[in-house]
């Protein structure tokens, strides 16, 4: 797809997001972009604050609201782009209400309003995790054509999206591509999920909850990395296609706690074990070979330099973290982990 004038992105004020809408702005100097988002807890207008061009224009709106996805969608939009979801695995087996909400029922508003305003593709930003857990073993991977296994509420909702996307292409004739990742990590990223809580605990001296035995097996991924493999699939990626991205950098979770704390000279005595996640995959590894055959998509970072980078952006920005970490955020600590 070349010639994109308009874009249009749900959930650009969140991690991910608003590292994409960073992107789209530096790869396309004649592109609009209209960022579409709710701002819940996760939703930060801090992540936005640096970026003052006039191409970019933020509407809040929640995607199950038709009528605001309508105002805000132009005729003439090139390309929707859909991170807004609610994204953290422990939160949805609290409850899971939220987690239908905007992961089912949103994508298909969005799907529906993408047909009615005539918008030429749709990219559905899911996760490794609809694939659900494999065996502890190196030769087990996760390609394109795994079976649909979600075990979580949050994973098995971003299945059912997926689902909807493959039939809105399949019926409607609607171009969609979807991408799968694994976990990402990097600037902004709300410090409920491993790595940004474990780095702001470490830095106030504060444990680390490490689930289970730590031996569970994560694909970690730079986020620049991933918007870029996101960039390559809605510019160049084939209509009614999933394309898997990941780095190839597959660590169990104690492994990344020790790192965390050697990168920042912390002890590991910080670690703590608390009770497992309840129904915890096992492990996440990813097949890229389909991105990187077909689109020609590498990572730039590898685990040190974006670790190295990480760890920068968070001592650098300790009050995003503290305003983060706001009222809201201590409540559900408190309920997660029994202290705040
Ligand atoms: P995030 O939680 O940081 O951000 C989600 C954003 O969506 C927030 O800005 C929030 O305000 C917005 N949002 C939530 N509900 C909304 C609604 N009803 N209407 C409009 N906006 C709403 O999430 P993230 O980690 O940046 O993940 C973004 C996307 O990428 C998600 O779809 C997630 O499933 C997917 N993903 C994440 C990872 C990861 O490691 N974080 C990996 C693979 C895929
Ligand atoms: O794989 C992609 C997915 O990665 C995304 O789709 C999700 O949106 C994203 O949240 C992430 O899911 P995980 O459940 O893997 O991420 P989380 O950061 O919650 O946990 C990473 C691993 O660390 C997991 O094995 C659970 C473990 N963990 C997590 C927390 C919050 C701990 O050991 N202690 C903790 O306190």
């Amino acid at each position: 797809m070349d010639d994109l004038k308009n874009i249009f992105v749900t959930g650009g004020a969140g991690f991910i997001g608003s590292a994409f809408v960073r992107l789209l702005l530096e790869e396309l100097p004649d592109a609009r972009v209209v960022n579409f988002d709710a701002l819940t807890y996760a939703g930060n207008p801090d992540n936005l604050k640096d970026i003052h061009e006039e191409r970019h224009r933020f509407v809040r709106g929640d995607i199950c609201d038709k009528g605001a996805v309508l105002a805000a969608l132009d005729e003439g939009t090139d390309v929707l782009v859909n991170f807004a979801a609610e994204s953290h695995v422990d939160r949805s087996i609290h409850s899971a209400d939220e987690f239908i909400r905007t992961n089912v029922l949103g994508t298909q508003v969005l799907l529906d309003a993408a047909r009615a305003r005539g918008v030429r593709r749709f990219v559905q930003v899911s996760t490794d995790e609809v694939m659900g857990s494999l065996p502890d073993r190196d030769d087990a991977y996760f390609t394109e054509d795994s079976p649909f296994e979600p075990n979580s509420p949050y994973s098995a909702s971003k299945a059912a999206a997926e689902h909807l996307c493959r039939a809105a292409h399949h019926t409607h004739k609607l171009d969609v591509v979807t991408t799968r990742c694994g976990n990402n990590y990097g600037p902004r990223q709300f410090p409920e999920k491993f790595l940004p809580l474990m780095l702001s605990n470490a830095f106030a001296d504060q444990s680390i909850p490490v689930y289970g035995d730590g031996r569970n097996v994560r694909d970690w991924i730079y986020v620049e990395d991933h918007c870029r493999a996101i960039y390559d699939v809605m510019t160049e990626g084939r209509a009614g296609h999933v394309y898997n991205v990941g780095a190839r950098n597959e660590r169990r979770n104690l492994e990344v706690a020790e790192s965390v704390l050697d990168a920042l000279g912390k002890p590991r005595t910080l670690i703590k074990f608390v009770k497992d996640r309840p129904g915890h995959d096992q492990r996440y590894a990813i097949d890229p070979s389909k991105i990187e055959t077909e689109l020609g998509w590498r990572p730039r970072e590898t685990w040190e330099t974006g670790l190295a980078k990480t760890v920068r952006w968070y001592r650098e920005n300790a009050d995003w973290v503290a305003r983060t970490r706001s009222g809201a955020y201590r409540d559900y600590y408190a309920k997660q982990y029994g202290t705040v």
